[in-house]
C-alpha cells in the first residue's frame, strides 16, 4: 500500500460554503449542488447541515466524493427480499488522484452498512464497477427508464425477477 492509501478516511460532508466551493471541481456538478447552495443562501438549511455526500480529503483538499441515499423498502424494485437499499451516485475522483484506491475506499464504505446498493454507471466506468463486485440487471423498460443500473447484493440477497 502507498502512503496515500493508508491515510484514507471517509468523511460525511457538511453543507457549507467551503464544501460547495470544492464541489465545483467535480465534473458532475449540477442541480443537486446548486439547490444545496440555494438552500444555504436562503437559510432553508443551516450552515454545516449534514449532506448525503461522503468524501475523502487529501492534504485538506476534497479529492473524491459520492452521494449515498437510503431508499425505503417500499420503493425497492430490484432486490429480493424487498428491502431498504442505497442509491449511490456522483462517485468521482479528481483526475490527479485516480487509480490510488480512493474510489474503492468509498465503495467499500458504502458496502460496509450491509445493505444492497444500486448505482447508475457511466459507460466508461463499467469495468471499475465490475471489479467492485457490481452486476448489471436485466433491463426492464418500465423500471429502468433508459438508465443502466448496476447493483451490489450482500450475502443472502438476490435480484427480483423482471417481466421483460
Ligand atoms: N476502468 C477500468 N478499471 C478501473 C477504472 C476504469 N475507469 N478505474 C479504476 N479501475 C480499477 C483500478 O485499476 C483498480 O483495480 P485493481 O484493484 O485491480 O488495482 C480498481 O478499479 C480500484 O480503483 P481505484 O483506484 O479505487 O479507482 P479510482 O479511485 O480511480 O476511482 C472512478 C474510480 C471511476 C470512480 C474514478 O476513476 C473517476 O472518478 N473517474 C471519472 C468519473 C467517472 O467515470 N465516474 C463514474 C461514476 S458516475
Amino acid at each position: 500500500m502507498t502512503k496515500e492509501e493508508e491515510a484514507v478516511k471517509i468523511e460525511r460532508l457538511k453543507v457549507n460554503y467551503k464544501t460547495l466551493e470544492e464541489f465545483k471541481k467535480f465534473k458532475e456538478y449540477g442541480i443537486q449542488e446548486l439547490s444545496m447552495l440555494e438552500d444555504l443562501q436562503e437559510n432553508i438549511i443551516e450552515d454545516n447541515s449534514e449532506s448525503p455526500f461522503y468524501g475523502i480529503y487529501f492534504a485538506d483538499k476534497l479529492v473524491a466524493r459520492m452521494s449515498l441515499y437510503q431508499k425505503d423498502a417500499k420503493y425497492d424494485l430490484y432486490f429480493n427480499p424487498q428491502q431498504t437499499y442505497f442509491e449511490l451516485w456522483k462517485l468521482e475522483v479528481l483526475p490527479n488522484y485516480q487509480f490510488k484506491g480512493f474510489g474503492k475506499a468509498l465503495v467499500d464504505f458504502a458496502k460496509s452498512f450491509g445493505l444492497p446498493i444500486k448505482t447508475n454507471s457511466r459507460m466508461k466506468s463499467k469495468e471499475f464497477w465490475e471489479k467492485m463486485g457490481f452486476q448489471t440487471v436485466d433491463y426492464d423498460m418500465n423500471r429502468d427508464l433508459g438508465q443502466n443500473p448496476l447493483v451490489w447484493c450482500p450475502e443472502g440477497v438476490s435480484l427480483q425477477k423482471t417481466n421483460s
